[in-house]
């Protein structure tokens, strides 16, 4: 690794939320064929990550992991060699712990061979899960190995730690080397989970920047409840309204969190399209310098109401008001709580990410209503008036 990898939060497709065990290589290939054809890819999508329950539940003889015989019958490199013969990116899973969270050989004490077993298969991103880690060893020695492990395999890997935000792992994780850190427990495709995970990290801007970023998890942008995997989708009935999702979308991105797709890409409809591949949302996501965003609160509805902002490289700002709570609500944006008196002779020039219009030059506030579960999200510019 001579220069650093993922300068912006990783973007891609994770086979967890929609398929959970049953993944295959014909799936993945076709995931990959949509990647590349949909226009996913030319939004700035990247990798395809294979999850959990891919292995033989043995090591080989020499101590190797084994891609389960039936649903990957050419072995993990051939479809690695297909999703990068589209341009592409290949990831896939492992745990710190002796099992994976599935139940299946986690790295534990394998962790060079591993690494060294992933970069010979032409891996670009491993997810490293956190179940049954023996009680007696730290988890922050077991993602410094891993990393170490990673960072030293021959082959650029981009690290994403998932020990959903237990032991301090704010404190210790950016040191170990991990491109990215889950700090939540599992999202499933329904408004309370997406609102829990939101909530749960406003606050923890500062933990989050280049080259590690805070992951809320993977998206569930567009599953309306379908799919195999009966954790994501415990409790869920159709899932959420494309509103939640427009929602749940704009939160991650200014959040700098990883963009990662969970649905079945190959049946998206219109809507989560438009959703997943909205570039103006998207580049609030990949400003080069990810800045999180600061909360500002409105006052007669703190717990449901906010606005978050986040300054971009050039000079603008990133802004997504919005309203978790079951009512429509005004939100007012007062330009003096970011920094911008009247007094100085400037305004904010207003456009709309989710209308792509401008809204013209606004001085002193922005006043909207936010319908229920719904935001708004804008990029403003200063500008003298
Ligand atoms: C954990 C992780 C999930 C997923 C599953 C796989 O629960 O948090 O994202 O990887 O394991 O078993």
């Amino acid at each position: 690794m001579n220069k650093p990898i993922a300068p912006t939060p990783p973007m891609g497709w994770n086979s967890w939320n929609t398929f959970g065990w049953n993944i295959n290589e014909e799936l993945i290939k076709g995931i990959a064929d949509t990647m590349a054809e949909s226009g996913l890819k030319d939004a700035g999508y990247e990798y395809i990550v294979i999850d959990d329950c891919w292995s033989e539940k043995q090591r080989d003889e020499n101590g190797r992991l084994v891609p389960d015989k039936n649903k990957f019958p050419n072995g993990i490199k051939a479809v690695a060699d297909y999703v990068h013969s589209k341009g592409l990116k290949f990831g896939i899973y492992s745990c710190a712990g002796t099992h994976t969270c599935a139940g299946y050989p986690g790295s534990f004490e394998h962790e060079f061979v591993d690494a060294e077993t992933f970069a010979e298969w032409g891996v670009d991103y491993l997810k490293y899960d956190y179940c049954y880690k023996p009680d007696y060893i730290p988890g922050e020695i077991l993602y410094k190995r891993m990393a170490m492990a990673l960072r030293n395999c021959g082959r650029d890997i981009v690290f994403s730690a998932c020990n959903w935000g237990n032991d301090g792992v704010y404190n210790w994780i950016r040191e170990s080397g991990a491109q990215l850190f889950r700090s939540t427990g599992d999202i499933q495709d329904n408004w309370e989970s997406i609102k829990r995970n939101a909530l749960s990290q406003i606050g923890n801007s500062c933990y989050s920047g280049t080259y590690c970023y805070n992951d809320i998890d993977m998206l569930v942008v567009g599953m309306h409840g379908k799919g195999d995997n009966e954790e994501v989708l415990r409790d869920c009935l159709e899932g959420c309204t494309d509103t939640e999702y427009k929602t749940h979308f704009s939160i991650w991105a200014i959040m700098n969190s990883p963009l990662m797709i969970g649905c079945d890409i190959r049946k998206m409809s219109e809507s989560t399209k438009n959703i997943l591949m909205n570039k103006d949302v998207i580049a609030l996501n990949q400003d080069p310098e990810c800045r999180g965003p600061y909360c500002i609160k409105q006052w007669n509805n703190r717990d449901n109401v906010m606005t978050l902002i986040k300054p971009m490289v050039d000079g603008s700002y990133g802004i997504v008001m919005f309203n978790l709570g079951d009512k429509k609500s005004e939100m007012s944006l007062q330009f003096w709580d970011m920094g911008l008196p009247f007094s100085s002779g400037r305004g904010l020039s207003m456009y709309n990410c989710w209308t792509h219009e401008e809204e013209g030059v606004f001085t002193e506030r922005y006043v909207t209503q936010v319908e229920s579960h719904d935001c708004v999200v804008l990029r403003a510019r200063v500008v003298k008036l």
